[in-house]
């Protein structure tokens, strides 16, 4: 008796505090793919709507900015200049340079400059602007639209064109290039310039 009493004795105490972890159920196990599942379609789809959001403009095609050397850019007076890529005029009148949208502002047709005439006519209803883009006559309701345009001269000035996108006076200086940027038109309000 006085042998098993020892034994009991010596034998390791039982740890009353030691943590009992089990292994999770099935159901558990279903339950923590169904949550990882779906945090990784909220991420797709997070991901995702950011990429749609954001511009996919890269400069040199319509949308970004267009950027033109200036042995490109016309002279003071002379016809007007097509960038096709851009959707745009280049224009140089009396009045400074503007950048013109060449969709019409009737029903989307594409204005022709007609050099004879001296102005841009529309082939589909008839409607008629200057080289400044201002209304002469048709069913254009304003004239045509403008995009912001920055002019950098050769002396290391640049001049950017107001929120109207007014044209921008030369003032009798050498263009080494012009930034034009197709993704903010500015829109006419009417048919005055
Ligand atoms: S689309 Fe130009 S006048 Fe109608």
């Amino acid at each position: 008796m006085a042998t098993a009493s020892a034994a009991r004795a010596k034998a390791p105490a039982k740890k009353k505090d030691a943590v009992q972890v089990a292994a999770p159920s099935r159901r558990e196990f279903l339950f923590y793919i169904w949550g990882a599942s779906m945090a990784l379609l909220a991420g797709e789809t997070v991901a995702g709507l950011f990429f749609f959001l954001l511009p996919r403009f890269r400069a040199g095609t319509f949308g970004g900015v267009f950027t033109v050397s200036g042995e490109d850019v016309p002279p003071i007076g002379a016809d007007p200049v097509n960038e096709p890529a851009g959707r745009f005029w280049m224009s140089n009148t009396e009045q400074g340079y503007l950048s013109l949208f060449q969709v019409c502002t009737h029903l989307g047709c594409l204005p022709k400059w007609v050099p004879t005439n001296n102005r841009f006519e529309c082939p589909c209803h008839g409607s008629k602007f200057e080289a400044t883009g201002k209304y002469i006559e048709g069913p254009a309701p304003r004239s045509l639209d403008r995009f912001p345009t920055t002019i950098i001269f050769e002396d290391g000035t640049t001049v950017t064109t107001n929120s109207a996108g007014d044209p921008v006076p030369l003032n009798g200086k050498r263009i080494l290039k012009i930034e034009v940027d197709t993704g903010n038109r500015i829109r006419r309000p009417g048919r005055e310039l």
